[in-house]
């Protein structure tokens, strides 16, 4: 069921070939600084045990005294399958019901390092490379701002301690731009740090984004959410980690509060079926009874009050935005489940994509081309995975000419570029 793309029509053009760029110092003074923000599981987790920790199995508590440690990635539990179950213990989170917000499991204190630095990342490698050849110097015009990715942020009058930090940290680096360079800073955010991204501009005031953003760009955002998220919620995630008993893997994909960000949107995904099985079919109108029906009716509440409130709209974010997206790749759409329900195996069907997030969601950012004042350019890559930014050598360049481009206020068009192995205009 990979349905053909859309015709695309090349509305933008390129006011200047990007060739000519320079990456001597003459053209790193003119950079504007760049912020990155990574997606999720894109930068380390490190992990303390306090006295108050309980381990799980004899094999975590040797860990007790031995200061940070990296919780993610985990090597040793890739390897050693005693580790398995105190990585689970130690990557889920509680919510507390009585507090209304989420909070690391009990004795597990965790940090997330280098924050302000592009070392801090996974996979951004290249793309940090090319960056520096440009002229960008790691700390000082580029950075990064890794966050603990099982937190998310809430509605007003909801407390989320983790991501509101995070949101005043990520803010003051956007906002030191400016101070320190003098230059208002281009944000690129991929996954689902473009979502944090977008919310974090939503909650400060239009002066302040006007000041502080050059520009915004998103690479592969899931602004609706993905029909991947809820069969992550139903099955459960095992984080690559071999033979993960379904317990933990339910305990650990359930008790985040990013997890619930996954689930598409009413807004975005309406009635598409998504979860179907003898007795009934769920659409992303439906997630309520789709959790109750999972066996997951604690999530209910904060999905009703501190999810869904906060992806009822999608108002444009006012400040320039060039969103890059990879297209034409199966992506999971409808989970059809069998006989024993939505706890068994089902037969996925595939729309179009990045791999992992479906078409209509990647492509949600296009209903601001109709707003007045709004900056919107979208590029879309045939064939590009959703981390393909990072690895594909066309994409990577792409990308890169869009965080140059948006530099240089040259977009002055609304459009939809479409690119196959190579973008033609560049
Ligand atoms: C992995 O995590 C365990 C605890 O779950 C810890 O004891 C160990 O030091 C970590 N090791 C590495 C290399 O990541
Ligand atoms: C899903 O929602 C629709 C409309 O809101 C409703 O008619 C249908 O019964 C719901 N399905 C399930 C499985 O709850
Ligand atoms: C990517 O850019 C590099 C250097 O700018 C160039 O040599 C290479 O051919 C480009 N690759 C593709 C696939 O466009």
């Amino acid at each position: 069921m990979v349905l053909a793309p859309a015709l695309l029509v090349v509305a933008a053009l390129l006011a200047q070939p990007l060739g000519s760029r320079s990456g001597d110092d003459a053209g790193a003074a003119n950079l504007h600084p760049v912020v990155l923000v990574p997606g999720y599981g894109s930068d380390q987790l490190e992990a303390m045990l306090t006295a108050a920790y309980e381990p799980p199995a004899p094999a975590c508590a040797g860990s007790a005294d031995q200061g940070w440690f990296p919780l993610w990635p985990n090597h040793t539990a890739m390897r050693d399958a005693s580790q398995v179950p105190c990585f689970a213990d130690q990557m889920s989170l509680v919510y507390d019901a009585g507090a209304d917000d989420y909070r690391n499991a009990d004795g597990v204190a965790t940090r997330t390092p280098f924050f302000g630095s592009a070392r801090a990342l996974i996979g951004w490698d290249r793309l940090v490379q090319q960056l520096e050849g440009m002229g960008y110097r790691d700390g000082e015009t580029l950075h990064a701002a890794p966050y603990d990715f099982r937190y998310a942020v809430a509605p007003p009058g909801h407390p989320s301690a983790v991501g509101d930090r995070y949101f005043r940290d990520l803010g003051r680096l956007i906002q030191e731009s400016r101070l320190i360079h003098g230059r208002p800073a281009i944000v690129v955010a991929h996954s689902f740090g473009c979502a944090l991204t977008y919310q974090l501009l939503l909650s400060r005031p239009l002066p302040w984004r006007r000041r502080y953003v050059k520009h915004v760009v998103l690479l592969g955002p899931a602004l609706g959410g993905f029909a991947h998220g809820m069969r992550l919620l139903s099955a459960g995630m095992d984080y690559g980690l071999p033979n993960v008993p379904r317990p933990a893997m339910l305990r650990m994909a359930r008790t985040q509060q990013s997890a619930l960000w996954r689930l598409p949107t009413p807004l975005v995904f309406g009635d598409r079926p998504l979860a179907m099985t003898s007795a009934a079919a769920y659409s992303a109108r439906n997630v309520s009874a789709f959790l109750e029906a999972i066996g997951f009716q604690e999530g209910v509440r904060p999905y009703l009050t501190r999810v869904l409130p906060m992806w009822e709209a999608l108002p444009p974010p006012m400040v320039p935005v060039t969103s890059v997206v990879g297209f034409g790749v199966s992506t999971p759409e409808t989970y059809v489940f069998g006989a024993d329900g939505l706890e068994g195996e089902a037969e996925v069907l595939y729309g179009d994509g990045d791999g992992e997030i479906n078409m209509v969601s990647l492509a949600a950012v296009e209903r601001w081309s109709e707003v007045e004042g709004q900056v919107l350019k979208v590029v879309r890559l045939r064939g590009v995975h959703h981390d393909g930014f990072f690895s594909i050598d066309f994409a990577l360049n792409s990308t890169l000419a869009e965080i140059s481009e948006a530099g240089e206020s040259v977009i002055e068009q609304i459009g939809i570029v479409s690119c196959q192995q190579k973008c033609s205009d560049y």
